[in-house]
């Protein structure tokens, strides 16, 4: 017979902190735990600064990969965290907000995957890491922002399946000669960045270059003048002579855009359109939380993991 006992209440729940107080705790406990914390580009700032490491989707995969740290304290949505889970098993991976999960990532399931293989026998399936691990278990190989065009590329046969994103499909097929079989999901942040804001925006700073990621809709990528992951973003505009940014992606990638480049100016076209509310969702006081309980955990049947890591390692192979 088990004894349920009352939860202890963790020490944030006993005193209400301010931000600087949350900052420092979390910074004692991150030490304390042995903790290795990511957080991807579209994080609160205050997340961002806390974090050993801020990326993009391949760069969070890649990390969690390589790190020796037995902890990883994921601050993003589900998928990722679930990536880190099924790269490294013995390893204990936290998501501060068990419910920052991914519209786009939902709008798939291993049953509607199924169905669609079975219309096209051996063609093989990319899926974007945007999705569960039980669909990249259905999946060849999976693929990111940055990195899609390569993988499908790389991919064997001259046609592939390519879940959920259809804008990200229709931009990979803008740049292969192979054919790209859409999936018809899709971002509901990215879908918010309307044509007319960013005409708008362009007749207002005409010398700005327009920076968009590929899960914005063609309308939009066709008024681009480069097409990136956040990483790539980034990486671009720390290098560019250019001193004004159109920005057609989440608005949390702002911090890190003016941290590298504090001389220049961004602009976001559809204003607080841009904003995930699921990247959103983890907080200082959620990630002290889940330090001290350690906990909520994100796992993954082993039966699953093993064929959703078969895509992932073919993905991180290809870099
Ligand atoms: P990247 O960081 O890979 O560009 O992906 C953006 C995204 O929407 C993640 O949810
Ligand atoms: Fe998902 Fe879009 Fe939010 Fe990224 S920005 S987590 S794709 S809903």
């Amino acid at each position: 017979m088990s004894t349920l006992t009352a939860e202890p209440a963790a020490p944030t729940e006993q005193k209400l902190m301010d931000q600087a107080e949350l900052t420092a705790e979390a910074r004692r406990l991150k030490a304390e735990r042995r903790a290795l914390i990511i957080a991807h580009l579209y994080q609160r700032p205050e997340i961002q600064d806390l974090a050993d490491f801020v990326g993009d989707s391949l760069g969070l995969s890649q990390q969690a990969a390589a790190t020796d740290n037995d902890l990883i304290v994921f601050c993003g949505v589900h998928f990722m965290a679930e990536s880190a889970a099924i790269l490294s098993p013995q390893k204990t991976v936290i998501l501060p907000e068990p419910k920052a999960g991914c519209p786009m990532a939902d709008m798939v399931t291993p049953d509607a995957l199924r169905e669609m293989k079975a219309k096209y026998p051996g063609v093989p399936v990319v899926a974007y890491v945007n999705t569960s691990a039980a669909v990249k278990a259905e999946s060849d190989i999976c693929c990111t922002s940055r990195n899609a065009v390569k993988i499908v590329e790389a991919v064997e046969g001259d046609t592939v399946i390519f879940i959920p994103d259809r804008n990200l499909a229709h931009y990979v097929q803008t740049q292969t000669r192979k054919k790209v079989i859409p999936w018809p999901g899709f971002c509901p942040t990215h879908d918010r960045i309307k044509v007319d804001d960013l005409r708008r925006m362009k007749e207002s700073h005409p010398e700005a270059v327009v920076l968009v990621h590929p899960e914005t809709d063609q309308a939009i990528v066709d008024l681009a003048d480069k097409v990136f992951s956040t990483e790539g973003m980034r990486r671009f505009v720390r290098e560019s002579p250019a001193k004004e940014f159109i920005i057609g992606t989440e608005m949390g990638i702002l911090h890190a855009l003016q941290k590298d480049r504090p001389d220049a100016s961004f602009y976001f076209p559809s204003g607080d359109e841009q904003i995930c509310p699921n990247m959103k969702s983890t907080t200082l006081r959620k990630l002290v939380v889940a330090l001290e309980r350690l906990e909520p955990r994100v796992t993954v049947p082993e039966d699953i993991r093993l064929r959703a890591k078969r895509a992932l390692d073919r993905m991180l192979a290809v870099q």
